[in-house]
């Protein structure tokens, strides 16, 4: 058992925080708004994130979490302190490390003795030499500080499973003690340990989403040329995912790929490199094709439509991917900014995340109570976000509702069949022959962020 400070309430540091102490552990978890812990000490979850609520309860019942914005008293209690707060994407592609310089700062203020500090935000090679530099700046004595990277692999919407059952824990230190004690911690987990220095560790979460990004604008550049050559992606993706070397995961074609992470991670890395004199130019692809996947998207409707102005498009799903209210960078949030800059009238429904979109979106869209009356009176519907309910629209209801008759599914989740047997044309991601030739809109600038955070 040990004592634990998580410094950041997040979605990394609340379930980073709540598993700790589901382990056994005695943790606090700590954040600067204090509404966010006077909710978290109401019971009240700030996000969506299946079985997370009631985790937090057991613990806080059990006494052995708590939350507080007092970040001085929490560093003290604790033997190991964990950085998680956020690093978003500057406007010039680079991490924003603000937020983990001020809490290094205020560590070293608070220090009263020897610490392990765990850097769990994504953060470029070399921070952990940053925040080791400024604890010791401003550290009231000469206490020893071991700074660790122990990067965070979880996916939003299974983050509680994810933790619990990681593929791999990875820990980059440089010193014995904080090793073991590190060992200490994910022991109950008997997951393969991957021990190596701070700046290699820093380096494997950013190649780690990297790549993830890098296979899902693959197969998204593969499906935009299935569209040209009337090819179905699908029987491509088990043709080639079979292939234990390629695998069938994250092997999903569609409107692109969005959330916290990938997008900034991609050019942070790609931001690394550049300013070392590398281009990058895999990276850069990855990311361009990512933003030309909403393009096209738009494209798809322009062309079936004859155009935007004065049309009506429904959308359902708003979150960046099923079971989170999370909308930071979401493709359906980028896609809807562009019909709506091009005169289309938009109706939606998430059924998480229609609160956290009204936030980014304003009064231009009429957000929905139910995936049918988002329908209602549109030309032309997207599906942006395969969220389960979905999975079984009424296509007949869907065409009786409807003004035009176009589904665009852009998460292949529909039978083609099954939407055409309603009377209504379908369109997919690298199911159908796209019409006339596939790239008319690839000069128009695009900026690269919809939602930065
Ligand atoms: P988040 O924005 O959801 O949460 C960050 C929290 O830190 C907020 O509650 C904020 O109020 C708090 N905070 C900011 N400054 C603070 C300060 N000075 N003192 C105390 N609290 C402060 O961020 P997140 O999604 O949890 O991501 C955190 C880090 O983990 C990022 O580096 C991210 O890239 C990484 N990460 C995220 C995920 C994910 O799925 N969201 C997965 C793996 C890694
Ligand atoms: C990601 C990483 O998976 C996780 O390891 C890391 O810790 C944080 O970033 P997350 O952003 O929660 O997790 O979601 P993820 O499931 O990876 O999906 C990211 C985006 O890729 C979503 O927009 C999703 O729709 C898209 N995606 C995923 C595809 O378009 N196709 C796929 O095959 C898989």
């Amino acid at each position: 058992m040990k004592s634990i400070a998580i410094i950041g309430a997040g979605y990394v540091g609340l379930v980073t925080a709540t598993c700790f102490a589901e382990l056994g552990n005695d943790v606090v978890c700590v954040d600067n708004n204090a509404a966010k812990v006077a909710g978290l000490e109401a019971g009240e979850i700030p996000f969506y994130e299946p079985s997370l609520a009631e985790m937090v309860t057991r613990n806080t019942q059990a006494k052995r979490l708590g939350f507080t914005t007092d970040i001085s008293a929490a560093v003290r209690r604790a033997e190991v302190i964990f950085i998680a707060v956020g690093t978003p994407m500057r406007s010039d592609g680079h991490a924003d490390l603000s937020a983990v310089r001020a809490v290094a700062r205020e560590i070293g203020l608070a220090l009263d003795g020897p610490k392990i500090v765990v850097s769990k935000s994504t953060v470029p090679v070399e921070t952990g030499e940053m925040i080791s530099s400024i604890i010791r700046e401003h550290a009231p004595g000469d206490y020893a500080v071991s700074v660790v990277s122990n990067p965070e692999f979880l996916r939003e919407g299974s983050a509680v499973s994810d933790f619990l059952k990681p593929d791999r824990v990875v820990v980059g230190c440089s010193d014995a003690t904080a090793e073991a004690a590190m060992r200490d911690l994910y022991a109950p987990l008997d997951a393969p340990l991957v021990v190596t220095d701070v700046r290699t560790s820093e380096m494997i979460k950013y190649a780690a989403n990297a790549f993830l990004a890098t296979k899902i604008s693959f197969i998204n550049e593969i499906a935009n040329i299935c569209e040209l050559l009337d090819v179905d992606v699908r029987a491509v993706c088990a043709g080639i995912g079979y292939d234990q070397r390629i695998g069938t995961k994250f092997l999903n074609p569609g409107i692109g790929y969005g959330g916290s992470c990938f997008p900034k991670d991609v050019r942070a890395l790609e931001q690394l490199a550049v300013e070392r004199d590398y281009p990058a130019p895999l990276l850069h692809s990855v990311e361009l094709v990512n933003r030309r996947q909403v393009e096209r998207t738009v494209m798809k409707f322009e062309r079936e439509l004859g155009g935007l102005n004065g049309k009506t498009i429904a959308v359902l799903g708003l979150a960046f991917k099923p079971n989170t209210d999370d909308v930071r960078d979401a493709p359906a949030i980028a896609i809807i900014q562009r019909l709506l800059d091009r005169g289309a009238k938009v109706r939606a429904h998430d059924p998480i995340a229609n609160a956290a979109a009204a936030q980014v979106l304003g009064p231009n869209v009429a957000l929905h109570d139910t995936m049918y009356d988002a329908v209602e009176g549109a030309d032309a519907l997207l599906l942006a976000t395969e969220w389960n309910e979905f999975r079984s629209l009424d296509f007949t209801r869907c065409a009786k509702a409807m003004r035009g008759d176009l589904i665009l599914d852009g998460r292949n989740i529909f039978e083609p069949e099954k939407v055409r047997a309603a009377g209504l044309r379908y369109l997919g991601v690298g199911r159908v022959k796209l019409r006339g030739k596939g790239s008319v809109v690839y000069e128009t600038p695009v900026s690269y962020s919809a939602t930065q955070s």
